[in-house]
């Protein structure tokens, strides 16, 4: 929304279309955008099946008129890119969706509604046509519903109101052509936040909550078509009041964003909105609102300052993000142990939980909760921890730990590890943890994130932003933050004194081995080769390099479309094995650490079975490369630091394979970097 300086409608859509491109890495099945018209009082709306450059085509084709090039003063325009949840990826699920065909409402949506089927048919029997699949359509309809009813309502109380009779999970934005100039934006479950660029420096670092007169509810009831009574609440009015001031900055512009990377270019100031905010821009000022206020609400929302740089979202030479952010990580894994691995006194201290140590040491269990990668790295230091924190250590993935009503009691430690820190599943497991009253430890990339926001204490990993959809330098920050708390643990056990000095002088030398590690590359890439066209890829170890063999499959699975398994080499004569001829493809990670004996011997039950593995070994270990044709050398490196190093050849081998295979790196079919649905 444009206060600023004049801006052509053009401008608007590249303004647009360049937010999209920026979040395109959470969701890129369609797109759509919605301006004013230059003929007053008017939506245009154009959607497209995929991905953002579809659309960007579809509006050079659209938006040709000279009208449109007209600079204007104030201006709203909305834009999605889709992640599919109901309904197929076809331009009409696309968002954003309508209210009727004159396009009165128009709504960008992430979240799923749960309660969508019963709003819909509430509103069929009011004569709303539906034209989509998703679930979304029901908002839209709705505000329009209530805007008939309620003529004299403005256009946030309208949401309010649209926002008390959604379950489920949503970030809104709407605009409408009621109301024009103005923008309602609202969250519950999804992220959502307010970016704010002036001219000047802002008059304020914080900005009031406008809350509703605190009076009962007049309802009104209306009638669910299966019988039943719905209760449509007409909720409370909220009215500003003079002592409460919304942001009024004279030369502004304001941006409702799902996350920063949308916004940093413009403005590097934010406010994150929580569940149930309803943000309002009109007539150039910000307010934000709520129908209640409870105990310990704050009175105003911090506006924050963003540290993200530009470029650490730009690709620079690389042709994709995930090839950069694979050779980034000899500098992210030292940006997550700067100023905390003292390497000097060799002791580590973690700020973000320094103060909840000892009650950490008191617990009955740990439990690491996390998704995909995140998870991943949970299993790749359960040993370490096990071994330095002398604790049960139970490692658990959200959507499963949240299936099995797992118990959890007060003096349970509950780490939630998550890139985004938005992910649902782990976000809900964090909520159930927090209400039986467990201690809750957030490891997150994202600042500001609703897992961050939601933790007692936490680590965030630094490993700056990541933007390819599969995750790499973030997998290794992870798990140097969790190899970090387990040395903060140990810190005052004598015995374990000298496997912390080991573990400590590793990672000083870590930068280096992930340097050599990166001088593989051009020896992956002719592994690639002989992988590319198979259909299956087996990846087996055990101990430390377990949770390689799962990341590693993961990658392929993820970029390649390729069937891969990891398997935990001592599982291989329990069933596995029966997959093992000369033409399966198999990769072995066989270190010299304590479970080498045990990895030799699979390896040859392996090449026995006439199978021909791809070995990744230590340096110059000449006796277990006699066993096969094909191997990786890693530099030495301590046991439980191994899969760090061990993970690398796995990131590039997936790459190259994608790349042959002429899939898109960076956003594979079927996926989104941050899944914020259950
Ligand atoms: C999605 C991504 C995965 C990621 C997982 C957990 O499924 O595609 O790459 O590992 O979410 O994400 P999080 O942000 O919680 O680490």
């Amino acid at each position: 929304l444009n206060y600023l300086t004049p801006k052509s409608r053009h401008e608007v859509l590249d303004l647009l279309l360049n937010g999209l491109r920026r979040l395109e890495y959470r969701g890129y099945d369609s797109t759509g955008v919605a301006i004013d018209s230059p003929q007053a009082n008017d939506i245009v709306m154009v959607k497209r099946c995929g991905k953002v450059k579809v659309l960007e085509d579809a509006i050079t084709e659209h938006f040709s008129g000279k009208e449109y090039d007209e600079p204007v003063m104030t201006h709203v325009g909305i834009a999605h890119t889709r992640w599919a949840t109901h309904g197929v990826p076809c331009e009409t699920n696309s968002h954003p969706q309508r209210s009727d065909d004159e396009n009165s409402f128009v709504v960008v949506h992430n979240g799923i509604v749960t309660n969508y089927k019963d709003v819909k048919t509430f509103l069929e029997k009011r004569g709303y046509i539906f034209e989509s699949d998703t679930d979304t359509e029901v908002i839209a309809k709705l505000v329009h519903h209530l805007w008939k009813k309620h003529p004299g309502y403005s256009f946030r109380e309208l949401v309010e109101q649209v926002i008390q009779q959604l379950e489920g999970a949503f970030a809104i934005a709407i605009k409408s052509k009621h109301f024009p100039g103005e923008c309602v934006a609202s969250r519950r479950g999804s992220p959502l936040l307010v970016g704010i660029k002036t001219k000047t420096r802002l008059s304020t670092d914080h900005i009031p909550i406008l809350y509703g007169k605190d009076t009962e509810a007049p309802k009104t009831k209306e009638h669910r078509p299966h019988g039943q009574t719905r209760e449509l609440a007409v909720l409370p009015r909220t009215e500003s009041t003079s002592e409460f001031m919304p942001l009024e900055e004279k030369e502004v512009e304001y941006f409702f964003a799902s996350d920063a990377s949308a916004v940093i270019e413009h403005t590097n100031r934010v406010i994150y909105l929580e569940d149930d905010d309803v943000a309002a821009v009109r007539d150039g000022t910000l307010s934000i609102h709520r129908l209640k206020k409870c105990l310990d609400d704050p009175h105003a929302r911090e506006i924050t300052t963003l540290k993200m740089e530009i470029q650490q979202i730009m690709k620079g030479n690389y042709d994709y993000f995930m090839l950069k952010e694979i050779f980034e990580q000899p500098e992210s894994v030292v940006n997550t142990m700067r100023g905390r691995v003292r390497f000097d006194s060799k002791s580590v201290v973690l700020g973000g939980i320094k103060d909840f140590i000892p009650e950490i040491k008191r617990c009955r269990r740990l439990m690491l909760i996390g998704c995909g990668t995140s998870y991943h790295s949970a299993v790749a230091t359960r040993q370490l921890l096990e071994e330095l924190t002398e604790l049960p250590v139970m490692v658990e993935l959200a959507s499963d730990f949240l299936d099995r009503n797992t118990p959890i009691f007060r003096d349970d430690v509950c780490f939630f590890i998550s890139q985004s820190g938005e992910t649902a599943d782990s976000l809900m497991a964090l909520r159930y943890c927090k209400q039986r009253g467990a201690l809750i430890v957030g490891i997150t990339n994202t600042v500001g994130s609703s897992i961050c926001r939601e933790s007692h204490c936490g680590v965030h990993i630094n490993a700056g932003p990541e933007i390819g959809v599969a995750s790499t330098k973030a997998y290794t920050s992870q798990f140097i933050s969790l190899v970090m708390f387990a040395l903060v643990m140990s810190e005052d056990r004598l015995s374990l004194q000298q496997r912390r000095l080991e573990i400590i002088q590793a990672l000083y030398e870590l930068p280096d081995r992930i340097r050599q590690v990166l001088k593989l590359d051009s020896q992956v890439q002719e592994l690639a080769k002989d992988l590319f066209q198979h259909k299956s890829l087996l990846i087996m170890g055990r101990g430390y390099n377990f949770a390689t063999c799962l990341e590693g499959a993961l990658k392929v699975k993820e970029l390649t479309y390729m069937h891969s398994e990891g398997i935990m080499a001592g599982e291989l004569k329990h069933g596995p094995l029966a997959l093992i001829d000369d033409r399966m493809p198999v990769m072995m990670i066989v270190l010299r650490d304590p479970v080498y004996i045990k990895c030799i011997n699979a390896l040859q039950q392996v090449t026995s079975r006439k199978g021909c593995p791809i070995i990744i070994c230590e340096e110059g270990d000449e006796e277990t490369k006699s066993y096969s044709s094909r191997s990786l050398e890693i530099p030495r490196t301590v046991d439980c630091l191994q899969g760090i190093l061990t993970v690398i050849p796995m990131q590039l081998l997936s790459y190259h394979i994608a790349v042959l295979r002429g899939c898109d790196v960076d956003c594979p079919r079927n996926l989104a970097k941050s899944v914020t649905v259950e």
